[in-house]
């Protein structure tokens, strides 16, 4: 991971909870499965809700708007109306904060 930013401490992200951050101003969605926090694009790929409203339900998180659900560990889209990925980051925790790669895994299609 290069220049990772801290974007909150683990203890802001409740278990089973998410926090929106933002990260070189692009929205992310951070979810705390069992202690392991992962990071998601917070703008979902059908229709730009934000994820951070959603609802995790085991490793999936369900889209507030419409219910499209998408793994909190990849980000693919696994029920309609969603059908694109979120793009994810890499995560670390060091010292109780959480760090956030700035580089996603792929282009969220919403950017220009
Ligand atoms: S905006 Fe997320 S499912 Fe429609």
């Amino acid at each position: 991971m290069s220049a990772a930013v801290d974007v909150a401490a683990v203890t802001d992200v409740p278990d089973g909870g998410t926090l929106r951050v933002e990260v070189a101003g692009i929205p992310v969605c951070l979810v705390n499965l069992g202690g392991t926090i992962h990071a998601l694009h917070d703008t979902c790929t059908h229709a730009r809700e934000s994820m951070s409203g959603g609802f995790v339900d085991g490793d999936r998180i369900e889209c507030p708007r419409h219910g499209a659900n998408f793994s909190v560990l990849t980000g693919e889209a696994l029920t309609p109306p969603a059908t694109t990925p979120l793009p994810i980051f890499g995560v670390a925790v060091d010292g109780g904060r959480v760090l956030v790669d700035p580089s996603p895994s792929h282009r969220h299609p919403f950017d220009i």
